[in-house]
């Protein structure tokens, strides 16, 4: 399968050059399914944290998380929300369904394998949605914040939470373009720049907030009516 930008659509600027498709997202789910909390569950929790943190604080009950993953965030979630979360790899999802049977406060309304770019949801579903480390790993992220819009409400929230690509030249620029020719293996784009995923409308309306460690992750929170 490859990825596919549908006519009229732009990737962005500072897109990757080398695009994932959603079966290069498949496979390499399938390989980080059993390790991933162990390997990236610990250097991700503060952004991750952060962010449901701002969704707790936020007056939205009906939450969307998109590329759910293994569920990190879920036992998270204050009781009194409700969430759906939506993920392209099954195998990130059973272990999601596995945490969610040991217990969470939130209700969780599904767990679903579907495709951030292209949700079965309709419109205004939600009050607010957020992708936790999934912005560089979707084939097509503009594509996926078109949907994020439109199935939260108007008036609610949208929240990122990323790496980003260094906005300067320097040690860890370099370092980043290094290691992108191997996004295909690891399953995201370490070169993955703001402008990518979000238009200059969005990119003026939105918050950032640096995360630990070392700031190499964003959290972004951005008025859904924000175009
Ligand atoms: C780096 S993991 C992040 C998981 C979780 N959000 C977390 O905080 O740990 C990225 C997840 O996005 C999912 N994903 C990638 N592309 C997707 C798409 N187009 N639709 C739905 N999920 C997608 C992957 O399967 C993977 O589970």
């Amino acid at each position: 399968m490859s990825a596919t930008i549908r006519q009229g659509e732009t990737r962005g600027a500072g897109a990757p050059a080398r695009p994932l498709d959603a079966q290069d997202v498949r496979d390499a789910y399938r390989r980080w399914a059993g390790v991933y909390d162990s390997v990236f569950g610990f250097v991700s929790r503060p952004g991750r944290m952060r962010a449901v943190a701002a969704l707790n604080a936020l007056p939205a009950e009906r939450l969307l998380e998109v590329g759910v993953g293994t569920g990190l965030a879920l036992p998270h979630y204050v009781a009194g929300k409700r969430v759906t979360g939506i993920d392209l790899s099954p195998e990130m999802l059973a272990v999601a369904e596995r945490r969610v049977r040991e217990g969470v406060a939130a209700t969780v309304e599904g767990l679903h394998e579907m495709d951030a770019e292209a949700m079965a949801f309709p419109d205004a579903s939600f009050d607010a949605a957020v992708a936790m480390f999934v912005a560089s790993v979707v084939p097509n992220p503009r594509r996926m914040m078109a949907e994020m819009r439109r199935v939260v409400r108007p008036g609610g929230t949208i929240l990122l939470v990323n790496h980003f690509l260094a906005p300067h030249m320097g040690l860890r620029r370099g370092v980043e373009r290094a290691v992108a020719p191997f996004s295909r293996a690891l399953g995201w784009h370490p070169d993955f720049a703001m402008e990518t995923v979000l238009s200059p409308g969005q990119l003026t309306a939105a918050t950032l907030q640096p995360c630990p460690p070392l700031g190499i992750f964003t959290l972004v929170t951005l008025p859904r009516d924000a175009v």
